[in-house]
């Protein structure tokens, strides 16, 4: 080849890669950009959400959020009382929209009848009533920042009841109430929360073992409702560090409060992903999972999971 063709060669591959990566980067911006698609799962203005872990964090940012853009919630907790709060600061806030709520302790899930969420969701709303959102929020570690081998047998199957049994079982309930059509549009909405450590962080082992059934239980079920056509779709959230209930960590531009995160997640409905990070500067942060090798990523994760750990020690001791 001479050095004409060469050069002629290279600059095609130049670029091909150029406009390769000028599409990926066009099409992921654009799922900032798009509308929303929530209002077709409220047509009537009186549809109903049924957020579980919502008197706290996130879920209770998606029960704040939902009732500003017309949802009656049907708000999923463990403590009557602080769900009993909850419910009085929607109904200042939002004195036009419906709430009621199911009290559950997901931890115990395997020991109670978790098919009577079913009834109650039914007298909540009532016969005519349209549920069209799940939002599988509930979710957490028992303690974090810690090794394997520290944590207890109940502290294991705590984690995963908390994460992933219930969300199984209460997508398996509420599914065929999802599915109802009502004259005013389609089925209905799942939205499941997981995180970033589904890929698979140090001394997070069974949490993010359980974020990654969240995961794949998304991606299996997404295809099966698309397969099936009864208008449910099915779309998980890839969420970093929120300011929450639980973790109380500064506000910073890569750390959203829980709201501005569940706003955003309502933002991403109908953006054609089955996965997003419905957060763009989580999304900017998740880049690094493609560019830099992992032995680089886990290194840093030790770090920050160790100065985790030992603000959690301090903090105990100060008790
Ligand atoms: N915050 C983050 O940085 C982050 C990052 C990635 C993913 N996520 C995911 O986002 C979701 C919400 O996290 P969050 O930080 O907002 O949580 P949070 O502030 O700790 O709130 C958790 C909610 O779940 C409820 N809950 C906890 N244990 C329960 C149980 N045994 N039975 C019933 N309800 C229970 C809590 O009730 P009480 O009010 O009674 O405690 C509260 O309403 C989780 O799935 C989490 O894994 C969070």
């Amino acid at each position: 080849m001479s050095q004409t063709d060469w050069t002629t060669s290279l600059s095609a591959i130049g670029l091909a890669t150029l406009s390769l990566i000028a599409f990926k980067v066009t099409r992921q911006v654009s799922v900032y950009c798009l509308p929303s698609s929530l209002p077709r799962y409220n047509q009537s203005g009186n549809n109903w959400a049924f957020v579980t872990g919502a008197t706290d964090g996130i879920g209770f940012g998606f029960c704040e959020e939902l009732c500003s853009r017309g949802f009656n919630v049907i708000l999923h907790g463990r403590n009557q009382e602080k769900l009993n709060r909850r419910v009085q600061e929607l109904q200042a806030a939002f004195p036009e929209r419906k709430t009621g709520v199911v009290v559950f302790d997901v931890v115990d899930v395997v020991n109670q009848e978790v098919d009577r969420i079913a009834a109650q969701v039914r007298d909540i709303i009532g016969a005519q009533g349209k549920l069209s959102l799940l939002v599988n929020n509930v979710g957490g570690e028992m303690r974090p920042a810690v090794m394997l081998r520290e944590l207890s047998s109940s502290d294991v199957d705590a984690t995963i009841n908390m994460n992933a049994r219930f969300t199984a079982q209460i997508t398996r309930l509420l599914l065929p109430f999802l599915e109802e059509r009502h004259e005013d549009g389609p089925s209905g909405f799942v939205m499941n929360v997981s995180s970033f450590s589904c890929f698979g962080l140090p001394y997070l082992s069974i949490y993010s073992a359980t974020k990654g059934f969240v995961t794949t239980f998304t991606r299996a079920l997404e295809a099966e409702c698309r397969a099936e056509g009864r208008g449910v779709e099915v779309m998980g959230l890839l969420v970093g560090e929120v300011r929450s209930g639980s973790y109380k960590v500064e506000e910073t531009l890569f750390i959203p409060k829980a709201r501005t995160l569940a706003q955003a997640a309502l933002n991403r409905i109908g953006c054609g992903r089955v996965m997003v990070a419905p957060y763009f500067w989580h999304w900017v942060q998740s880049v690094s999972f493609e560019i830099f090798p992992r032995w680089m990523l886990m290194k840093f994760s030790v770090e920050k999971m160790k100065s985790i750990r030992a603000n959690v020690e301090k903090s105990q001791k100060s008790k």
